[in-house]
């Protein structure tokens, strides 16, 4: 094929519904694949919509801000997973290559499908109950009674960062956890609280061709329902349990028909077994490691998927990776962010920096930091040095006592 000189290369149109941080920087992924992403953003000012120059803005529950969005597009996919399935259907009913597919999405958008999904496909998971409707709130006395022990309360659909997580201390608190959300529409998932060691996450990438690739299994660390934390690889996990995690996840994204990235969020309990938390059919928080750790970051690695590129290398580049969130302080500090990055650089020019460029709100994740390090005896250190970092750039703190000027 000879090319037209001077001509500028005919790419590949991937749109993204969502202009979050997860946007931001799958187009900074495109950007390296001589793309650009088109995002549908809620507003123009959203983490995407400040980057890209192909903005769309409107509603993920509105079809015809969706149409606009598609109109051209080779794939829509997401940075989120709240876009109602019935309007995806929709979408594919007119032609649109919607990746991943309505009806792998479902598992990823209602809590309960999910589970009874995974239960009929034989993968671990919690015991659990699914509660519709109002009148049915017995089923969680009757569930809390087979359990015998403390149960989780969960909305199935609209959930993220623990908000609609209900740790019951008793079987009162769970239903009256259950009948909030009941009344307000949102059918609930009832499961045991589970004894675990730790929570970790198996991420793979499938491509409609039927390519699967895994990354490293990790370690994330959940403070008030929020990841904070992530340690790639899972230190101390034994060989045979982590295969066992990649090849779930691998599993699972076949079954489900997942196109792109897929997130499994595990528990491995005190007695060593894996059961499966739920799933996400995006770029994950548990694989912002990947972007400075990992030879594909998984925001390339969507963009390979959902184009149907062959996937790319997930090998760790270093032999061990600290990933930790910047999560908004409860008081904004006076200081600007640009001079606490300066002052994080001055301390820790090593930092590997990504901000969201989102306002600062307490809680709010506004960026990530990772630290790699050249042995895995240095994870203590990282994690410290991560922590420190994070909290630095959000607080305006440094935990340690360090004095800059001292
Ligand atoms: N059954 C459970 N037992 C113990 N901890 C749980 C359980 N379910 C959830 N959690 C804790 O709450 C966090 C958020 O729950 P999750 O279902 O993943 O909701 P979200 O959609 O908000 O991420 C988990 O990462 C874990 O720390
Ligand atoms: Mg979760």
């Amino acid at each position: 094929m000879i090319g037209v000189p001077g001509t500028p290369i005919a790419a590949p149109l991937v749109a993204m519904v969502g202009g979050g941080q997860l946007a931001r920087m799958t187009h900074q992924a495109a950007i390296a694949l001589g793309q650009t992403l088109r995002v549908l953003a809620a507003a123009p000012d959203d983490p995407a919509a400040q980057v890209s120059p192909d903005v769309v803005v409107g509603s993920h529950t509105n079809l015809d801000d969706l149409r606009r969005v598609a109109l051209g597009a080779d794939v829509v996919t997401f940075d989120h997973e709240h876009v109602p399935n019935e309007l995806l259907e929709k979408l594919v009913a007119e032609g649109v290559n919607v990746a991943p597919p309505p009806q792998a999405l479902v598992h990823a958008q209602d809590k309960l499908v999910m589970r009874e999904r995974l239960a009929a496909l034989d993968a671990p998971v919690p015991r659990f109950a699914g509660v519709s409707r109002l009148d049915e709130l017995d089923r969680v006395d009757a569930f809390a009674g087979r359990v015998g022990g403390p149960i989780v309360v969960k909305a199935v659909r609209g959930g993220y960062d623990g908000r609609g997580v209900r740790m019951a201390r008793d079987v009162a608190q769970a239903r009256e956890a259950a009948d909030k959300f009941l009344a307000s529409g949102v059918p609930v998932l009832v499961e045991e609280r589970v004894e675990m060691r730790r929570e970790l996450a198996a991420l793979v990438a499938r491509s409609p061709f039927g390519q699967g690739a895994a990354w490293p299994v990790v370690q994330t660390v959940q403070r008030d329902g929020i990841c904070v934390e992530v340690i790639a690889p899972a230190p101390g996990l034994d060989d045979d349990v982590g295969a066992e995690a990649q090849q779930l996840a691998l599993r699972l994204a076949a079954e489900l028909g997942v196109v792109g990235v897929l997130a499994v969020e595990l528990f491995e309990t005190t007695d060593g077994r894996l059961l499966v938390n739920e799933l996400a059919m995006r770029p994950h928080n548990s694989g912002h490691w990947t972007m400075d750790g990992a030879r594909t970051s998984q925001f390339e690695q969507h963009l390979r998927a959902v184009l149907d590129y062959p996937l790319g290398d997930t090998g760790a580049t270093v032999p061990v990776t600290v990933m930790a969130n910047v999560l908004g302080a409860p008081r904004t500090p006076t200081m600007t962010v640009d001079e606490r990055l300066h002052h994080l650089f001055a301390r820790m020019p090593e930092a590997r920096v990504h901000l969201y460029g989102k306002g600062e709100r307490p809680g709010r994740k506004i960026g990530h930091v990772n630290f790699l390090g050249s042995d895995d005896a240095e994870v203590a250190n990282l994690r410290e040095r991560a922590a420190l970092a994070a909290h630095w750039l959000s607080h305006g703190q440094w935990t340690d006592g360090w004095e800059p000027h001292g």
